[in-house]
């Protein structure tokens, strides 16, 4: 008996002798006529389930196979042939079904073979794995974060793991998570009343990290091209379908670097990971072709093809103003774009791809290296068509002087950045860098319609249960 897996099964991977077991849960059972159950068993390796024909003769027939429900877990041993059926190549002749694991209540089970409302899914986040939807997404993120990986080892950057925990607010936006062992009907407070975090675990206000940057801007500034790939937490209020409150970011660093290199970077970035999708995961593809998003794979052939179109932020805001469109948001030069605005931009005007460079100095973050015009800073957006904004970077500001400036604009206490300033104090270069939301990334890729079936244990306001 060989153990395979459904995937290598269905490509007809028949070993010695022509037996093989798969293993995995059933999807539907349907009983002929003539005496025989086709039970259809997945195991998550690839999109499709395997037929199981389990004859009559089975000594479990009557007691166990005819009761097998959605759900239910089995071990399938028999001989691999090529299936009469239609739509699949192989299937299993059963000589034996053995149940591992029974279904309680079958009508209340909450995977039932038809279509379920995402926010039914969502309520059910530990059983949705098991239907087409969330067995495709899952798949195909797995995909993106391997050649994540596989694009930045084979140009020959370093994997950076950051800390999580942190005491430094690297996007300065105020929305960490406190981290803290202090007990809260008790918190220690000094005279001013204002609380004692010196008792703390850590001895200072510590919080989960927005951004592992400033982190991975040391490793940059010493092995010249690394990436950080993690979870990263914010506490912003934003109940929307773009926001998550724990999201993994990728965020690439490359010394000896501009802006324009940093754009170039994201746009090879972001094509070979589409390639990856359409190459690897042709199965899932189809489904959410047919089922979610009618244009998901032309659309990503289509954005491979087509070279981005990089703006200047000043440019964009006059193209904005002579749009001849109502927006609800106002455009004026030094206020953000709004999602309405990018999607115009990239989807209407220029119809792909589109980096935005060069922001106003007063809206973006204090690292970005401050433009000679003294009013923008060298940062970057890229906006892709059915989304707007995937990816924010920036040259950082590596004149000392300039960076103490920035800092003290923002309210920033350099005291609390002293290892950052020494990043420029030795040895300092232009560098620049992006972050790439993952889960944007992979709503873009399955052409969903809410961030939280992104990711499989959503992190939201008031959401954080399974
Ligand atoms: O534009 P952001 O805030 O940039 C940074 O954090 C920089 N430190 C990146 C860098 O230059 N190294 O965030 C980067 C990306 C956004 O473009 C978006 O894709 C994603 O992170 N993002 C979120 N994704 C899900 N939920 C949220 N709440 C997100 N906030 C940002």
């Amino acid at each position: 008996m060989t153990v395979v897996s459904v995937e290598h099964a269905l490509a007809g991977r028949i070993p010695a002798g022509g037996e093989v077991t798969v293993r995995g849960w059933v999807r539907t059972r349907r009983d002929s006529k003539a005496g025989l159950s086709f039970v259809n068993v997945s195991d998550g390796s690839c999109f499709a389930p395997i037929q199981v024909v389990a004859p009559a003769a089975l000594p479990n027939y009557e007691s166990e196979v005819k009761h097998l429900t959605a759900g239910c877990s089995v071990i399938a041993t028999g001989t691999l042939v090529p299936s009469q059926g239609q739509g699949q190549a192989f299937e299993i002749q059963a000589s034996a079904v053995e149940v591992t694991g029974w279904v309680e209540d079958p009508e209340t089970y909450p995977i039932q073979p038809k279509a379920h409302s995402l926010e039914f899914l969502r309520e059910v986040a530990h059983l949705r794995p098991r239907t087409n939807l969330f067995g495709a997404v899952t798949r195909i993120r797995h995909c993106l974060a391997q050649a994540v990986h596989r694009f930045f080892h084979e140009r020959g950057f370093y994997w950076i793991s950051t800390p999580i925990i942190t005491t430094s607010d690297a996007e300065g936006a105020g929305q960490m998570f406190r981290v803290s062992t202090l007990d809260l009907a008790n918190l220690p407070r000094g005279k001013d009343g204002a609380v004692d975090f010196s008792r703390d675990f850590f001895g200072k206000e510590t919080f989960l990290t927005v951004s592992g940057q400033l982190n991975v801007e040391g490793y940059c500034l010493a092995l010249s091209k690394v990436y950080t790939f993690g979870p990263t937490f914010r506490a912003e209020n934003s109940n929307t379908t773009r926001h998550l409150a724990e999201f993994w970011m990728i965020e690439p660093e490359i010394a000896f670097a501009d802006l324009a290199a940093d754009a170039d970077l994201a746009e090879d970035f972001l094509k070979y990971l589409f390639r990856a999708v359409l190459d690897e995961r042709a199965d899932d593809m189809a489904f959410i072709a047919e089922r979610v998003q009618k244009d998901a794979v032309t659309r990503l052939e289509a954005f491979i093809n087509a070279p981005f179109e990089r703006i200047d932020y000043s440019d964009a805001i006059g193209l904005l103003q002579k749009a001849g469109k109502k927006f609800e948001f106002p455009v004026e030069w030094g206020l953000d774009l709004q999602t309405e605005h990018e999607r115009w931009l990239t989807e209407e005007h220029v119809g792909r791809p589109v980096v935005v460079m060069n922001y106003p100095e007063h809206i973006k973050a204090f690292y970005m290296r401050l433009n000679d015009d003294g009013r923008t800073v060298a940062a970057m957006d890229v906006l892709a068509p059915g989304i707007g904004e995937i990816i924010g970077g920036s040259q950082r500001e590596e004149r000392l002087d300039v960076l103490d400036a920035r800092m003290a604009q923002f309210g920033l206490d350099p005291e609390h950045y002293g290892w950052y300033r020494d990043l420029r104090r030795y040895g300092g270069v232009p560098h620049a860098g992006f972050g790439l939301g993952f889960e944007r990334l992979v709503v873009y890729v399955c052409g969903l319609s809410n961030i939280r079936d992104a990711i499989p244990y959503p992190r939201a306001p008031g959401n954080a249960e399974f």
